[in-house]
């Protein structure tokens, strides 16, 4: 195999805390093994308009590993393969405008960071010739084969923390309390930071509510003498029988975008239980901020092993977190699959020993 002399570096779809510590830890273990770095702005456009890109040094990412977003921008475009692409140079297929412009710029492979929808991406391109490692990262915690994507110990802090400040706001005025928070179709973020914040009921996509079952818990509550609730939300939460909450439907390339399930929730429970009850939305708060120790250092060693993986000619593959250690798994193990709660976690055991309601 010839050796590695230039590697580009993307990152795409939702930022995550932590996207900015694999950018220095790719950036200063490639330069340190003698390897440029190109860093690409707003994923694959980096590839496709010279002028979005540049070479990263170590000077350029010193400082970066606290920073939440990410110093090369993102795009969260649904599938770009279904629309041609347009540049002062003339219109062109997707694909292939970005392998001419791949080989056109010298590089010799890719570092990708991104969620399922960046890693599918990555593997059509890595079956059409451009030879690359993909790193997980989501705060939604749902990509299969890893036991944990970087941005979701930072997301899960932060709905823990948002839920301890409503707990002494829900008791002083004794009313019920509700959480959305994000997580796609996935309740990982919903399940973890409710357990961590206390919640008295959690409602995860993957467990189908029946609201008269959590109204009967927040009575019961009432009636040994707690007299508030609080009821975390996942975004993909749904009713037995029903839909998810949409702030819109899917349309031309762009997939369905979820909202409005705990609002959904809080009225239901107010009608049920006569309780006063209000809502909040963590939204996007979930995904900004300073990344915690623990998606600091996940995120270093996913830049680290991914760029030990290009030195050693493993191409196709997306670096996984496998206590102790960190692997490889082959892309096409990871691409167009979801991990979403397995029923049977210990987590939902316990909260359910705990008197925790799941709704059912
Ligand atoms: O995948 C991360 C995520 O934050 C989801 O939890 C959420 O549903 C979605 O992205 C929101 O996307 P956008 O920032 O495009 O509204």
């Amino acid at each position: 195999m010839p050796s590695l002399k230039k590697i580009g570096v993307l990152t795409g779809g939702g930022d995550a805390p932590g996207l900015n510590a694999v950018i220095r830890a790719v950036v200063k273990a490639a330069h340190n093994a003698g390897v440029e770095v190109i860093g690409l702005e707003d994923s694959f456009d980096g590839l496709i308009y010279p002028e979005k890109s540049r070479r990263l040094t170590p000077r350029d990412v010193t400082g970066i590993l606290r920073l939440g977003g990410t110093i090369l921008g993102t795009v969260n475009r649904g599938n770009p393969f279904l629309e041609p692409i347009t540049t002062p140079e003339g219109t062109f297929d997707y694909a292939e405008r970005v392998l001419e412009m791949f080989h056109r710029t010298g590089l010799d492979a890719l570092v990708c960071i991104g969620g399922d929808g960046t890693l599918s991406i990555s593997y059509e391109f890595f079956k059409k010739g451009i030879p690359l490692v993909g790193v997980p990262k989501t705060i939604d915690n749902d990509i299969v084969a890893t036991n944990s994507s970087f941005g979701f110990d930072t997301a899960v802090s932060f709905a823990m923390e948002a839920i301890d400040r409503l707990h002494t706001t829900a008791e002083a005025h004794r009313r019920i309390l509700v959480v959305e928070v994000m997580g796609r179709y996935a309740g990982w973020i919903a399940l973890h930071g409710g357990v961590a914040g206390g919640a008295d009921v959690i409602l995860i996509p993957e467990i189908p509510y029946d609201l008269d079952q959590v109204a009967q818990c927040i009575r019961d509550r009432d009636a040994w003498g707690a007299r508030f609730s609080i009821v975390v939300v996942a975004e993909g939460a749904r009713p037995k029988g029903g839909q998810v909450s949409l702030l819109q439907e899917a349309r031309g390339n762009q997939p369905e975008r979820l909202g409005g399930a705990g609002m959904r929730v809080a009225k239901e429970l107010e009608a049920r239980t006569g309780k006063e009850t209000r809502y909040v939305v963590l939204g996007h708060l979930q995904r900004g901020g300073a990344p915690t120790a623990f998606d600091r250092t996940l995120a270093t060693r996913f830049g680290g092993k991914a760029v030990e993986l290009l030195l050693a000619g493993q191409f196709g593959m997306m670096v996984a977190n496998h206590p102790p250690d960190i692997v490889p798994v082959p892309l096409g193990e990871v691409v167009g699959k979801i991990r979403t709660v397995p029923l049977d976690y210990d987590l939902i055991h316990t909260a359910r020993a705990m008197g925790v309601s799941f709704g059912d």
